[in-house]
């Protein structure tokens, strides 16, 4: 196979310069050869393994007003909930019998959920499952606050910087919200001991080649374990409303940068590349993806969880939807993997 330049730079250094990363984001690719090298690579470190986390959206509820979220304070049509512990831990035993070894605890900014609330949840779920791994998502917090749920048994922590440009991330958040203050819970997440996951969306408004640039480099210097990216979806309830949504390709082509920059990295193909097309997390994991995070809130909550547009898997009982993924996924060549699935990345503090 004839690479293009940048292509087998990318197979044998894992870099770029500015001015190279610049170029492959703005000049057209050879996608297959791209793909396949980016496949080459996940396979050369994780196999055909794929690892699944399971996913519960346990309140919608969120204090914060970033502008190109369908949740957000400012939207009065979002109809709000909160699950139960009880609902929470059936979720967890639900999960567990299907195999998942993760389970993803994510939610809005929820002042509802007190460091003890959140404590008490994460120590319920550790000690009911200490094969399991227990992730947080649940926003920004003090390093005190990260740290108690550390010691309540969390070991992972999935906050993406959305974006590392200053003046990109004033155009996506409202002033009370600063990339400093994000910038700091990842630093002190890491510094705890956590596997720390970031990322960012693709085509949110207002971002550039520079912004995405700055992104990689951001994310060369954090060396998450999990980089976390989708397209940008737009939510007709925000201020973005008339925006444009982002690409599929362009998407899938930052999903193999990425792989091929972070060898040894977890790269969910996440619901938004479902979402916008109905093989996209497929697509994501041929162009080298390999983690899903099926949801596994209840039905009835699922369609409320609404970040943006058209978003998948609202009607899917747990059970159905692990087997139609077991499916899919055999069918796009890779494996399910009944593991806790840690990141190869080891990083030093
Ligand atoms: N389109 C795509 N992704 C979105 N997120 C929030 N709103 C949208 C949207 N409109 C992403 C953010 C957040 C994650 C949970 O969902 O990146 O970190």
């Amino acid at each position: 196979m004839c690479l293009s330049p940048l292509i087998e730079k990318l197979q044998s250094a894992h870099d770029l310069t500015d001015t190279e990363l610049l170029a492959f984001l703005t000049e057209p690719q050879d996608e297959a050869a791209l793909f396949a090298a980016a496949d080459a690579e996940r396979r050369k470190w994780y196999g055909d393994a794929v690892y699944l986390r399971g996913l519960i959206e346990f309140t919608n509820y969120c204090k914060n007003n970033c502008y190109y979220c369908g949740i957000r304070a400012g939207n009065p049509h979002a109809e709000r909930y909160r699950l139960t512990d009880t609902q929470i831990l059936e979720c967890c035993a639900q999960g567990y019998a299907l195999g998942y070894r993760t389970f993803v605890l994510q939610g809005g900014e929820d002042p509802y959920y007190t460091d003890d609330k959140i404590c008490a949840l994460v120590s319920a779920i550790a000690a009911k499952y200490p094969d399991c791994r227990i992730t947080l998502s649940i926003g920004e917090k003090s390093r005190e606050s990260y740290q108690r749920y550390y010691d309540a048994g969390a070991r992972r922590y999935l906050l993406r910087h959305e974006t590392a440009s200053p003046e990109h991330y004033r155009k996506l958040h409202p002033e009370c919200m600063t990339l400093e203050n994000r910038k700091r819970c990842l630093r002190d997440l890491q510094a705890i001991g956590y596997q720390v996951g970031s990322g960012f969306m693709i085509g949110s408004p207002g971002q550039t080649p520079e912004n995405l640039l700055a992104d990689i480099r951001f994310l060369q210097n954090l060396q998450p374990a999990m980089i976390g990216v989708g397209p940008y979806i737009t939510h007709s309830e925000t201020p973005f409303a008339d925006q444009m949504s982002g690409d599929l390709h362009f998407s899938l082509k930052i999903i193999a940068l990425l792989r091929l920059m972070f060898p040894k990295s977890l790269i969910p193909a996440t619901t938004a590349f479902g979402s916008m097309h109905p093989q996209g997390r497929e697509l994501a994991l041929k162009a080298g993806s390999n983690v899903m995070m099926p949801n596994l809130s209840p039905t009835e909550v699922r369609k409320l969880y609404d970040l943006y547009e058209n978003k998948i898997c609202v009607g899917e009982e747990a059970a159905q939807s692990f087997r139609s993924l077991t499916a899919r996924i055999q069918a796009a060549g890779y494996r399910i993997v009944s593991d806790v699935g840690d990141s190869l990345v080891t990083k030093s503090t």
